[in-house]
């Protein structure tokens, strides 16, 4: 039996409301938080439970989708991915992802990143995905060029966090560049 949504390290299943331990931990680092997304005041143990009980009510969507990356067993929760932007005429997709600082460096972005990707060109029909980065994310930028996006354009001092401000890169990858290196 083979689920199109395991991989070799990581799987991505919909989120549980158990999973709000593993989040609330995840954004004590406030240098992951800034590279995903802003910094929040922090948020109460009961408003995270309502958070992951919500997603994991939700009805879901079949291209805007937010999953939760999870390894082992147990199915451990050790990030999040999610599209947005779709653009059902054009063919085109934002994704975000997120992995907890005590994860990075396993491979599972990578993992996590190509499994969403096959789903949304290969069941979906999307041609092509995107991704912003911020200039000052420097995981991620190496992660992305590694993957094979394609740096595609560069807003400048488009968001401000920790003090100064930061461009956001986009990288951009089509259907026919992700068969050739990753199919
Ligand atoms: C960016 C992020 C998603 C990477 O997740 P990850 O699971 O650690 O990434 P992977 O293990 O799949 O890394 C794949 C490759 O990306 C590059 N990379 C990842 N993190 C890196 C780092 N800190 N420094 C340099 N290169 C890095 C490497 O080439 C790496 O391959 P290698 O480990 O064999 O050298 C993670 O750091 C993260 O969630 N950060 C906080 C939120 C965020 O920035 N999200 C992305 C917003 S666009």
């Amino acid at each position: 039996m083979i689920s199109a949504w395991q991989g070799q390290r990581v799987r991505l299943r919909a989120v549980e409301p158990a999973d709000w331990s593993a989040f609330h931990a995840f954004d004590q680092d406030s240098d992951a938080v800034r590279h995903g997304w802003r910094l929040e005041p922090p948020r109460s143990v009961a408003r995270t439970k309502q958070w992951a009980t919500e997603l994991a009510e939700k009805d879901p969507d079949l291209d805007e989708v937010r999953l939760v990356v999870a390894v082992g067993e147990s199915d451990e929760p050790v990030g999040m991915i999610n599209t947005h932007g779709v653009d059902r005429m054009h063919g085109t997709f934002v994704y975000g992802i997120s992995i907890g600082t005590p994860h990075h460096r396993k491979g599972y972005a990578s993992e996590a990143i190509v499994l969403l990707l096959r789903y949304m060109f290969f069941e979906r029909r999307f041609q092509k995905a995107e991704a912003w980065v911020y200039s000052s994310n420097e995981p991620s930028l190496a992660l992305h060029r590694r993957l094979g996006f394609v740096e595609e354009g560069r807003r400048r001092r488009s968001r401000y966090a920790a003090g100064r401000y930061d461009d956001e890169i986009l990288f951009g990858m089509l259907n026919e560049e992700f068969v050739e290196r990753h199919q």
